[in-house]
């Protein structure tokens, strides 16, 4: 019925037809910004007055979307519609829910460059970025879409003599899903369509950064072929609306992506019984990281160099991944300080809609005044190297920052700045970079620069992070290649695209019957 998964290649954008293809893609955006989005409640589209106006991060008087706002009232409706809905809905074939995302997927991949020309617009995505985001989206469907069909087959388990026994699963009933703005078409999609293709019902707040993004992904779903009620699309305020849905006595199951503060305010949240609830909710929650690349005395330099660069600054640091931390043996902390430093000011700065730079802008006037604060802190707390200067008089634009000689304790080495900054940290020998990595409440993702193979060992043994990767960067897990989640503070390690991941949507059912 399909071909096996494989993942949607990257666009190598020095080709000049897909440069091409990417301005037709950025054409097509503008030729439909300012639009207004609805609230879709059941299949009903539903205006309020009170909306949401998402600009351009890099131009902030450009409107990408006005997208109305939901009220706790509208929330209501939309719970008591997916709870409707998942009477029929859990009663689909796999395959028939999976044709769905399949179709889904197809339809993406005719409108790629549109869709992460979309994201250049909304969250100020690097055409690159922006690709990788929307080739993780279709990697999604297609890789749950597959999965689906083969979780539904049940697990074997032992029969005895006279006694027929299987193991099936079941979905778990209404989904609330929170995603966070930053792969803001990618882990949208990927953890909207989790639930459902495993039978759920949803009701979706997406993050109010992109919310543009994400209604026309549910224009998508919905043109492949979801029944009405099954997805209900409720922008709205986090505190607001994310609390009712979080606190529903009928919610069953919440995937939440997003910071460490507001994922454990929806872990404890979650854990206290309402009246009328007779279930305990399921919380799959994916937060921060503080990641680090250590750099090995045997490490190949230019491999290093490229690793903390590239871990850093790709999409200036917005990355639940991205490598804000370098750790380096001291024989050659100069020598990877000052070649960073260098490679770090060749990169271009500015606005992805207008041309194919490195870094574009900080999503937003918080993100921007967070970052520009820590800049302060840096300097007292270490040298800096490079950068350190942000400009947002007309979109939120902050230089590549490097900074260096921290102490591994410092705030800068322990709090997720989440922005184009990255902190350089010297050590004596591997087993103090190894502590030294490990000394953050997060434990999200980490790359090691060595030679050494005993070296390597010991950190796939000792360093406890959820994603980690030898002589590369600490970004860009691939779905189906590099099943994605984090330890500790980082979260409940889903591992998004992986093999596990749908079963965490679904309740195991043993059904024994004597023969
Ligand atoms: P955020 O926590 O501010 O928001 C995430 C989502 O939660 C948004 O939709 C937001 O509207 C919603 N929200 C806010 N308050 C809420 C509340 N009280 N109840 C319910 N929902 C609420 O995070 P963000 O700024 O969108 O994303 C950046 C963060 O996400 C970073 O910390 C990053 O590390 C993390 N992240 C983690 C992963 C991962 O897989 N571990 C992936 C991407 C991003
Ligand atoms: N899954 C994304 C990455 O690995 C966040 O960079």
């Amino acid at each position: 019925m399909y071909t096996p998964y494989k993942h949607e290649p990257f666009t190598d954008f020095s080709i000049e037809e897909n440069k091409k293809a990417y301005e037709a893609g950025l054409e097509k955006v503008k030729s439909y910004l300012n639009q207004e989005y609805d609230l879709i409640v059941n299949g009903e589209r539903i205006k309020t007055d009170d909306k949401i106006v998402s600009t351009n991060p890099a131009k902030t008087d450009e409107v990408v979307g006005t997208v109305s706002k939901a009220t706790q009232e509208i929330a209501e409706q939309a719970m008591q519609a997916a709870s409707d809905a998942f009477e029929d809905w859990r009663k689909w074939s796999a395959e028939a829910r999976a044709g769905i995302l399949f179709r889904a997927a197809a339809k993406i991949r005719r409108r790629k460059h549109e869709f992460s020309a979309l994201l250049s617009y909304e969250v100020g995505k690097p055409w690159k970025e922006a690709d990788a985001d929307t080739a993780e989206a279709i990697d999604f469907l297609e890789y749950y879409a597959r999965q689906a069909i083969e979780v539904d087959k049940g697990k074997h388990v032992e029969s005895r003599e006279g006694e027929m026994n299987c193991y099936v699963y079941t979905p778990c009933g209404v989904a609330v899903v929170i995603p966070p703005w930053n792969l803001a078409l990618a882990i949208m999609a990927g953890t909207t369509v989790a639930p459902l293709v495993t039978g759920n019902t949803v009701v979706m707040k997406p993050a109010s950064n992109s919310p543009v993004t994400a209604a026309k992904f549910v224009e998508v779903l919905e043109e492949s072929g979801l029944p009405k009620g099954v997805l209900n699309f409720v922008p709205g305020s986090g505190k607001e609306v994310g609390d009712y849905l979080v606190d529903h006595p009928k919610t069953a199951l919440i995937s939440f992506t997003g910071s460490r503060d507001v994922g454990v305010r929806i872990m404890e949240r979650a854990a206290k019984l309402q009246p009328g609830q007779n279930h305990l909710k399921r919380v799959i929650a994916e937060m921060g990281g503080k990641d680090t690349v250590v750099v090995d005395k045997s490490a190949d330099i230019e491999t290093a160099v490229n690793a903390i660069v590239v871990s850093a600054f790709g999409f200036s640091g917005q990355k639940c991944s991205s490598g804000s931390r370098a750790v380096v043996h001291e024989d050659i902390y100069d020598e990877v300080l000052d070649r960073v430093a260098k490679l770090t000011k060749e990169l271009t700065v500015g606005n992805a809609t207008e041309s194919n730079i490195y870094m574009g802008p900080v999503v937003d006037q918080a993100a921007f005044d967070k970052i520009m604060s820590y800049m302060e802190i840096g300097k007292e707390e270490g040298r800096l190297v490079v950068g350190g200067t942000g400009d947002d008089s007309t979109g939120y634009f902050i230089q590549p920052t490097i900074f260096a000689d921290l102490a591994p304790t410092s705030r800068m080495q322990q709090e997720e700045i989440f922005g184009p900054v990255v902190c350089f940290t010297k050590v004596k020998d591997f087993d103090e970079a190894i502590e030294v990595a490990n000394n953050t409440e997060y434990g999200l993702t980490g790359a090691v620069i060595s030679e050494d193979r005993q070296n390597i060992e010991k950190a796939a043994r000792d360093f406890h992070v959820g994603n980690l990767y030898f002589n590369r960067n600490c970004t860009g897990a691939i779905v189906g290649y590099q099943p994605f989640g984090g330890f500790k503070m980082s979260g409940t390690d889903s591992k998004a695209g992986g093999p596990d991941y749908l079963a965490l949507h679904m309740q195991a059912k043993t059904i024994s019957e004597m023969l």
